[in-house]
């Protein structure tokens, strides 16, 4: 198959299998990031390529061409489509890495870290700008109003987030709500762009938007899970970095509401009055092995995984399908 679609055959595939099955594509996709850090002002080019070029995972462009393949067709659009969604996902982090102080991201300092708060803000709203610029020379009306809808979300999402921070009474539907503005919403986003340009029906549209934003919510459970469990060299993050933020995300909501009368009260007022150290991380993550907060989240989140694969029923095997049948299963089951 030299010059077909990629292929995915075996039915045991690992991320690793796919990735490399869509290499070319991938590689076309860092090619559109690349050229589009054309700034007339280099410190965005400099800052943009800092955050580009440090090994993200790129699963919105992936997941973006996968669902645009589903049914056999073979668009060229969607790597410049994935490579955009791409520069969205970097504004976001830029952004959020301001709200959370994060000091690393993918192994390295953050933007905010190493040229401040204010260059960080104003590359993040270059690299929105810019996205959504070029997704409107598209000329396709669908495809402009599922991305204008996604910023839109995000925003009110982080928002949402930043109102619930140190707040011990966020119920789940609360917090499932930022998860899905935050992050399900772009995910979801990149699975219809992909529907749209893949001449997919309205219904199978709206399967794969719900797809995404399944996959979405699953892909946030697992990294608050893994901001308490993870291997912080693999993980490329400081670790614990949403307790010490006073961000009440599901494994912490699920001990609040698990633990003792005396433990609640003692965490509640470390989360309220900003005490908590870095002492108490181990402290806190053990009592949510206690108590069964960790393997919670983990059922959580394989649900989301096991309602969206529903959503792919539709669609008759191909190797693009399998492939999304891996890339489900990662979402949740990854070391960063
Ligand atoms: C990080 O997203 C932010 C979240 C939504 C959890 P990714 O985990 O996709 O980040 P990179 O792009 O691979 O670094
Ligand atoms: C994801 O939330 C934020 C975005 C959707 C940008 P997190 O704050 O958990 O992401 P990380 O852990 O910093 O990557
Ligand atoms: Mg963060
Ligand atoms: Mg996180």
């Amino acid at each position: 198959m030299a010059n077909g679609p990629p292929q995915v055959v075996s039915t045991s595939l690992s991320m690793e299998d796919v990735f490399e099955a869509y290499r070319n594509d991938l590689e076309e996709i860092e090619a559109h990031i690349r050229q589009n850090l054309d700034s007339e002002a280099p410190l965005i080019n400099e800052i943009a390529a800092h955050i580009l070029s440090s090994g993200g995972k790129r699963i919105r462009p992936l997941l973006l061409s996968l669902c645009a393949r589903l049914n056999g067709y073979d668009p060229k659009e969607d790597l410049v489509l994935g490579s955009l969604i791409e520069f969205i996902h970097t504004a976001t982090l830029l952004h959020d890495d301001v709200l959370d102080e994060a000091d690393l991201r993918r192994g390295q300092q953050t933007a905010r870290r190493i040229w401040g708060n204010h260059a960080s803000i104003l590359v993040g709203d270059y690299l929105y700008s810019r996205a959504m610029q070029q997704i409107a020379a598209f000329q396709n009306h669908e495809v402009n109003d599922v991305m204008a809808i996604a910023c839109r979300k995000m925003a009110e999402g982080e928002i949402l987030q930043l109102c619930a921070t140190r707040q011990p009474l966020l119920t789940e539907t609360d917090y499932l709500r930022i998860v899905e503005y935050k992050t399900g919403a772009l995910v979801a986003s990149a699975c219809k762009v992909g529907a749209i340009i893949g001449g997919t029906s309205p219904a199978q549209q709206k399967g794969l938007y719900q797809f995404g934003l399944y996959l979405g919510i699953a892909f946030q459970l697992a990294d608050d899970l893994l901001d308490y469990t993870a291997n912080g060299d693999n993980l490329g993050k400081a670790l614990g970095q949403d307790l010490m933020q006073g961000m009440i995300t599901l494994p912490l909501l699920h001990l609040l509401r698990s633990c003792s009368v005396e433990e609640r009260q003692d965490l509640v007022q470390k989360i309220e009055s900003k005490s908590i150290e870095e002492k108490d991380l181990l402290k806190i993550t053990t009592m949510m092995a206690r108590y069964g907060s960790l393997e919670y989240t983990t059922r959580r989140s394989q649900e989301y995984i096991d309602a969206a694969l529903l959503n792919l029923a539709p669609f008759e095997d191909s190797s693009a399908k399998r492939a999304l049948t891996v890339v489900a299963d990662y979402m949740v089951n990854r070391d960063r």
